[in-house]
């Protein structure tokens, strides 16, 4: 967030972080400008706790940053907090995103002196604006990110020019607003309409200069651009959705972007995958006699694919339990082995006790979550965030999406380091990693085909999915979806047991979802659509554009763009999450917040 006015700029300032505070929330922080001197508060913790500091100790000044903080490189804390400045103290930065190439800048800095009081990414910005400074905050702003990589939308203020503003959009949001003789900045509009309703959207690679007077926007490369103003007519609770009528559909449509944080930064050219925060000892991973993967709901059923992907591509066995399971047996983990803990939240109780068993037997633990500096990272020894940003609806979906990416970056890193991957296979399987964001895109795109099907399924009151292998994991994930949301009765199972029993519940019009995209078990799954589509059933396929055959099996399909089958689960769960979703909404129910239901599970 970012003002520059008339009016005392710190009160704005937090009120708008507070609208932006469903964005991040574990620090914040403020860099306010009065006259020639630039003084910085901020706070690990909620906003309020920044908002009682200034109210005891207020900050004077018209022109101010500030920023509330979902943490991705360091722990949430008072260092960590954004505004980051410059040795001097005269610049200021925040920052959203993530820099790629801050640990070569961190050297790079350090080794001409630099001192850092942080473990952020972010922190390099500042140093590297004061590097580029010679009298002009827009010039000296261009340069630095010039020489930074990654997705960012970043703000800098700077004491020699009080009044101004300069901020540069590469992926991550970011909005002007302009009121008058005023002109607010955010990552998203909420915060901008108690003010001004007068909004410019910046583009990627622009640099905007901003005063009282207004903003000009330039591309980086210098050309002016001419931008008009659009206004918003949302109210704030249809913004803070970015226009979507749930938070699960808004967190359902940032999946590609989720997804390319996650990736951002960790696949290098030559096919190497950095993990900065995995440091396994040398020769760990040789040694390896098994994996461990345990966690809850959503969660464990991103373990059901870990299992298949890890134990597939590095032939080392892997066990998936259920968290609440694991801690009540005695398992056989022993030292030689590597628990993986899956968590969005990184706080559920029953994940968190099976980790301490783990660990307790000598284990290795390694933390796959989405929030930094949470329980389950503090105890582990090897972290690997999903960068999926705050996750609000109750119903899992960025956070799903982006514990598969994390798996296939773990199994390609062990991969590597046991000497077990062919170079074609680990260069396919990057390739196709990079397609994932526009690939889900592009799934997302046909979510009227998903609508219209899910208008008839809301009438019924129970739908199976079925699968083998990695599909089957799909299909659990997408049941319990259904399940959660809709609250209509829906089971997973492979797609073999059907026959077992189940088929029995199976009559004309029952709903059956099949997910289709693995090839070497694709015939005998075709044999179990068969078997319902006997007893009448209506029956539903995930198949892959380019499946010719399908369209004479199945009563519909729901396509997903071809990408290498061991990625499937990627695009192949996103018609289910729509699926649910559309189910839900044609019922009327309160999708961002199920009954019964709670988003961290902390208890037992
Ligand atoms: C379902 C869902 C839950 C969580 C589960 C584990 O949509 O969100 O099943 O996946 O409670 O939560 P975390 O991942 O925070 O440990």
């Amino acid at each position: 967030m970012g003002y520059a006015g008339p009016r005392a700029a710190a009160p704005i300032l937090i009120d708008g972080l507070r609208r932006l505070e469903y964005r991040g929330y574990d620090s914040a922080g403020v860099a306010i400008c009065d006259g020639p001197r630039l003084a910085v508060r901020k706070a690990e913790g909620k906003l309020a706790r920044l908002a009682e500091l200034l109210e005891d100790d207020p900050l004077p000044g018209t022109t101010g940053i500030g920023h509330t903080r979902w943490a991705t490189h360091g722990v949430p804390s008072d260092q960590n907090a954004h505004p980051h400045t410059d040795p001097s103290g005269e610049i200021a930065v925040v920052h959203n995103g993530i820099i790629e190439n801050y640990l070569a800048l961190r050297e790079e800095l350090a080794g001409r002196g630099a001192v850092f009081t942080s473990e952020t990414d972010s922190e390099v910005l500042a140093h590297l604006v004061a590097e580029e400074y010679t009298g002009d905050l827009l010039e000296a702003t261009r340069r630095a990110v010039g020489r930074a990589r990654g997705a960012y939308a970043l703000v800098v203020v700077s004491s020699r020019e009080p009044g101004r503003i300069v901020a540069v959009r590469m992926i991550s949001p970011l909005v002007v607003g302009v009121g008058d003789g005023e002109v607010f900045l955010a990552s998203d509009i909420p915060a901008l309409l108690p003010h001004t309703r007068d909004v410019m959207v910046v583009d990627n690679g622009e640099i905007v200069d901003v005063t009282p007077a207004g903003a000009r926007l330039q591309t980086l490369a210098g050309e002016a651009v001419q931008r008009g103003l659009l206004e918003v007519t949302w109210d704030v609770g249809q913004a803070e959705k970015g226009g979507y009528p749930h938070f699960m559909l808004k967190e359902i449509h940032e999946q590609p972007r989720a997804i390319g944080d996650t990736l951002t930064g960790r696949i290098l050219d030559g096919g190497g995958v950095v993990l900065d925060e995995v440091h396994f000892p040398p020769g760990f991973v040789r040694s390896l006699d098994r994996i461990w993967v345990t966690a809850c709901g959503t969660a464990f059923h991103a373990g059901l694919v870990a299992k298949e992907v890890i134990e597939g591509l590095l032939r080392v066995p892997v066990e998936v339990a259920y968290a609440h399971e694991l801690r009540y047996r005695d398992p056989l983990i022993g030292p030689g082995s590597l628990t993986v803990a899956i968590s969005q939240s990184g706080e559920t109780a029953d994940t968190l006790a099976a980790a301490r068993l783990a660990r307790e037997r000598g284990s290795r633990l390694l933390a796959l979550t989405n929030v930094v500096g949470s329980t389950l990272s503090r105890e582990a020894d090897d972290l690997l965030y999903t960068r999926a940003g705050p996750e609000i609806a109750v119903a899992s979906t960025k956070a799903y999406l982006t514990m598969l990416v994390g798996e296939y970056l773990l199994a390609l890193a062990l991969g590597r380091e046991r000497g077990v991957l062919g170079r074609e296979e680990v260069e396919d399987l990057i390739a196709g990693l990079r397609t994932l964001p526009r690939v889900v895109e592009e799934a997302l795109g046909r979510a009227d085909e998903v609508r219209v099907l899910a208008e008839r399924i809301a009438e019924r009151d129970d739908v199976y999915f079925i699968g083998r292998g990695l599909d089957y994991a799909v299909a659990m994930e997408g049941s319990l979806k259904m399940k959660e949301i809709s609250y209509v009765h829906s089971e997973a199972m492979p797609a073999g047991e059907l026959k077992h029993g189940t088929l029995a519940l199976v009559t004309e019009g029952t709903p059956v979802v099949v997910v289709l995209t693995q090839g070497a078990t694709y015939d005998k799954t075709i044999s179990a659509l068969q078997e319902v589509k006997a007893r009448r059933a209506f029956t539903v396929a995930v198949a892959w554009d380019d499946d010719d055959d399908i369209g004479k099996h199945a009563e519909a399909v729901l396509r997903i763009p071809r990408v290498p089958e061991l990625l499937a689960p990627v695009p192949a769960v996103v018609p289910l999450q729509l699926l649910a979703y559309y189910v839900a909404a044609t019922r009327g129910h309160d999708i961002d917040q199920p009954r019964n239901l709670a988003k961290s599970v902390t208890v037992e």
